[in-house]
């Protein structure tokens, strides 16, 4: 069912690699919301992934986007603009990978060029995807950006490995740039944090079943606790 919730606005998604991809569902239920949209992705997620297809799929273009390049972000904003009409109302920063996880690197033993790579991509691409809208002034007042976050920023799961720490930094840099862009524009920055959910990036987790398990039980807790 639709309500026209996102009637007019126009929005950038970030992160839709495929059918499993957070951002591909939120992707679909904007548009049912009557958003307008511009998907984008690496250039090689786009050539490997099925990004093209979401695109298609809601009649629309993928633009592709390093999200760590900032000539990138530039040109996806710009593009955008144009293609939508106008200045863009919301974002979503659905964007998370850490070599150190996929080499299966134990948190004892980091390699910190992955380290480096990590905290770029999954944290400080979401400052310089802010800063780069902020300074083209892109986004609409009363604007919403969010990025999604895991509660492994704040308690310790081990097997999150440095995904956590680029989580920590992703929350502050929301809150740190919210406190600017929000008094200046009114620009609302958020993260959400989700819950383990079977994607691409979510099942590179080690022990991530055992994630899914504490979540399941931690949330029956919770209703047991509210009833
Ligand atoms: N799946 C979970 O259990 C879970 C839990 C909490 C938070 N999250 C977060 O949700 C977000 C989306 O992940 P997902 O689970 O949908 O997995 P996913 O693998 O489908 O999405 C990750 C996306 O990041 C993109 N990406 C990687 N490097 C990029 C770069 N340099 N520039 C632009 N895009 C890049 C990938 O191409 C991919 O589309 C991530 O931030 C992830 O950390 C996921």
């Amino acid at each position: 069912m639709s309500n026209n919730l996102l009637k007019g606005k126009k929005g950038i998604i970030f992160g839709a690699l495929n059918p499993d991809s957070i951002a591909w569902k939120v992707a679909e239920r904007a548009h049912k919301e009557g958003a307008s949209l511009i998907i984008t992705n690496t250039p090689v997620a786009v050539r490997m992934g099925e990004t093209n297809a979401l695109a298609e799929k809601l009649n629309t273009i993928v633009i592709g986007a390093d999200a760590t390049n900032v000539d990138d972000l530039n040109n996806l904003f710009i593009q955008s603009m144009e293609k939508l009409g106008g200045k863009i109302d919301f974002v979503l920063h659905s964007i998370g990978m850490s070599p150190n996880v996929r080499k299966e690197r134990h948190y004892s033993d980091l390699d910190y060029n992955y380290l480096d790579k990590t905290l770029d991509v999954s944290a400080v691409s979401f400052h310089k995807v802010l800063q780069t809208a902020r300074k083209l002034d892109a986004i609409n007042e009363w604007g919403s950006v969010v990025a999604l976050s895991y509660v492994a920023a704040q308690r310790t799961f081990f097997g999150y490995n440095d995904m956590a720490d680029a989580k920590a930094l992703l929350e502050s840099i929301a809150r740190s740039f919210g406190y600017i862009y929000g008094r200046e524009r009114r620009v609302r920055i958020n993260t959400i944090s989700q819950s383990p959910t079977v994607t691409t990036a979510g099942s590179g987790v080690k022990g991530f079943d055992r994630l899914l398990d504490f979540a399941e039980r931690d949330v029956a807790a919770w209703k047991r606790y509210c009833r």
